[in-house]
Order: C-alpha cells, then sequence, then structure tokens
C-alpha cells in the first residue's frame, strides 16, 4: 500500500516510523516560558487578549525557534507535532500554565476565535451536550467525533487531564486517504472536488446564509487541501435552501470515511497530562473516540484548545473564504458573527 503514497502523504506505518513530528518541552524551554508568562502577562491576556501582541514582540528566541520548528511541521512536515512534558501545569498554578500555553501558541500563529462567544482558548470538556442537537458543536460531548477539520489553519490541543477510559485522538493524512480513493474508484473520488453544503450549526454573522458551499478537497497548487465535517454535512439538509447531497456524493463521502476509518490509515494517540498536540488542518482530518468521564467534575477530561493561524502555510481558495472570513496568509480562519469580540476565559 504504501508505494501508492506520495512523499507528503503518510499511512500511519511511516508516521511511527519517523517520529520526527515528536517533540518534547526541556528544562530550558520551560524555564524560558515560565520567566516569559508573569503575572503580569496572565493578568493583562485575561483583561485585554490583545495585548498578546505586545508580548509577542518580547518572547524569547529559544521560544521563537521552538515555536518555528512546529510550524515548520505543520506546513512542510508530517502536519503534526506532539510535544510531551509540558510540566507548567504542575509547577505552576494554573492560570500561568494556561496563559504559557496562549503565548507559546501565539508564537506559532495568530489565535483565532472558536465559537460565535469570541473564546480564543477553547475549553474541551463533556458538557452533557447532544451531538444530534443542531445547535451544539461535538467537542462539547462525550461522543465519538468523527474524521474532520477545524475552520483554521492548525489547531492546538493542551491536556489538562485524560479521560480515565477512552478519548483518543486520531489523525489522518487528507492527501493518503484520497490516493487511495483513486485506487478504489477514481470516478467516486472525482466527486470529492464538487462542492457540498456544511451547516455552520447556529454560528454566523446575521447577513451570511446558515450554510456555507465548500468542495470538500480542493488542490492549492501542488497541495491537496481538505475542508471536511461530515455531520454538518448531512445536518446542512435541515435549511430547504442548502443543496442536497446527491447519491454519488453520498457514496463518495462513504467511501472517504471508510479509508479514514482503517486502522492501516489513521494513528491513534491517547494523551496524558501535559502532552501537547498541534495539527494542520488543510493537510490532516482528526478524531477522537467516545470517552468515560470521571463521576467528579474537578477530575474530569479537560483540554485546553487554540485554533491559529499560520504564517508561511499555503494559499487557499476564494471559496475558503465563506468559512475563513479571508483568505489572507497569516490572518484568517476562526468564527466570525460578524463582530469584534475576543476572549480569554481560563474557565470552561
Ligand atoms: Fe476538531
Amino acid at each position: 500500500m504504501a508505494e501508492l503514497i506520495s512523499s507528503r502523504a503518510w499511512l500511519r506505518a511511516d508516521l511511527e516510523s519517523d517520529v520526527s513530528w515528536q517533540l518534547e518541552w526541556t528544562p530550558s524551554l520551560l524555564d524560558a516560558l515560565k520567566t516569559w508568562a508573569t503575572a503580569d502577562m496572565v493578568a493583562a491576556v485575561q483583561n485585554e487578549p490583545t495585548s498578546l501582541n505586545y508580548f509577542v514582540g518580547s518572547a524569547p528566541e529559544k521560544l521563537i525557534e521552538f515555536a518555528q520548528e512546529i510550524r515548520t511541521n505543520l506546513i512542510d512536515g508530517a502536519g503534526l507535532c506532539l510535544v510531551k512534558g509540558y510540566s507548567l501545569l504542575t509547577s505552576v498554578n494554573f492560570a500561568q500554565a494556561a496563559v504559557g500555553f496562549v503565548a507559546f501558541g501565539a508564537l506559532v500563529g495568530m489565535p483565532r476565535r472558536q465559537n460565535a462567544a469570541g473564546h480564543l482558548l477553547g475549553h474541551v470538556v463533556d458538557v452533557g451536550l447532544r451531538a444530534d442537537d443542531p445547535t451544539v458543536r461535538i467537542y462539547q460531548t462525550n461522543q465519538r467525533q468523527s474524521f474532520h477539520t477545524d475552520s483554521t489553519d492548525a489547531v492546538a490541543l493542551l491536556c489538562v487531564r485524560p479521560a480515565p477510559r477512552g478519548g483518543l485522538s486520531l489523525v489522518a493524512n487528507a492527501e493518503a486517504a484520497y490516493r487511495l480513493m483513486v485506487q478504489r474508484d477514481p470516478a467516486l473520488a472525482k466527486r470529492m472536488f464538487d462542492p457540498v453544503a456544511t451547516d455552520r450549526r447556529g454560528e454566523h454573522a446575521p447577513d451570511q446564509n446558515p450554510w456555507f458551499e465548500i468542495p470538500v478537497l480542493t488542490w492549492s497548487g501542488d497541495r491537496l487541501t481538505c475542508i471536511y465535517q461530515r455531520q454538518y454535512i448531512e445536518s446542512a439538509a435541515r435549511f430547504d435552501d442548502a443543496p442536497r447531497l446527491d447519491p454519488e456524493h453520498r457514496s463518495a463521502l462513504d467511501l472517504f470515511d471508510e479509508i479514514l476509518n482503517d486502522p492501516l490509515v489513521h494513528a491513534p494517540m491517547q494523551f496524558e497530562s501535559g502532552d501537547m498536540q498541534f495539527v494542520h488542518n488543510h493537510s490532516l482530518l482528526h478524531d477522537r473516540t467516545a470517552f468515560e468521564d470521571h463521576a467528579d467534575p474537578g477530575l474530569r477530561r479537560h483540554l485546553l484548545r487554540l485554533w491559529l493561524s499560520l504564517p508561511g502555510d499555503r494559499e487557499l481558495a476564494p471559496s475558503f473564504a465563506q468559512r475563513y472570513g479571508s483568505v489572507t496568509v497569516g490572518d484568517r480562519g476562526g468564527i466570525s458573527v460578524g463582530d469584534d469580540l475576543a476572549t480569554i476565559s481560563l474557565v470552561p
């Protein structure tokens, strides 16, 4: 199977044999972050998120270089970084550890708003909502997601606490899945480049359609770009004016999902506390398995999340502006509802 895949596309075995995407927080990097993310920074960014720009201007060189290494992996490498050992979660107070994550993330890319409330720092927790409610985003539940992309160049997660059972992170390479699809059924693979309607799940500006229409796959030069969330494509049917999936589109998406779900295609990882994961949304899809949570609310699975716009990332087709607000490299992506509200809250 491996010979079918181009150099940028990987299957699980490729990812597991070349582990250059696995990095570590060294004591010297952690010291630099601790010294930079002072109590002043913690107070300022909670009060006024745009003050992050000011602090980024005084970032230690070694953190800038580490962030650049991660960004290069995202844009030109495996599209993925797992950075282990963020021990600030246990060595300093939670506010400093969380703001340290935000500030370091801002060196990798520009933080973007993740929901209609303007949250720049997301809290991925099960708040007891159901994914079949069309106004709910699936990260707010404990249910199995499905392979999807987030609406931003890259997503970063910091695991504060894993679930006692389940909650594995799965990642898959879009180009690898596409190339396998071409081998299986070239006619269906072509359908992946047709626009399909996707539900905005209620998070949009008053003058925007509640759904947008975009192909799941587009070529950006010689790079394949994927934007995909199957549940939101299905729930777009709740709008009378949204174009319907025809049977061939549905078969194409079914085959794409089947390939992504092949254990030879995707790579699983179980987060430990202090793991940071960075995923490039244009080249990879991600998923999370269902989990059973702790009975004590204070011990529940908790991930912090950033959505980042990456300087130096690929050009995107103009159609991405429907979802990304703009296609300007380094200043695009996230959820906009027509205001410029941005907040950083340290509690879910
Ligand atoms: Fe996601």
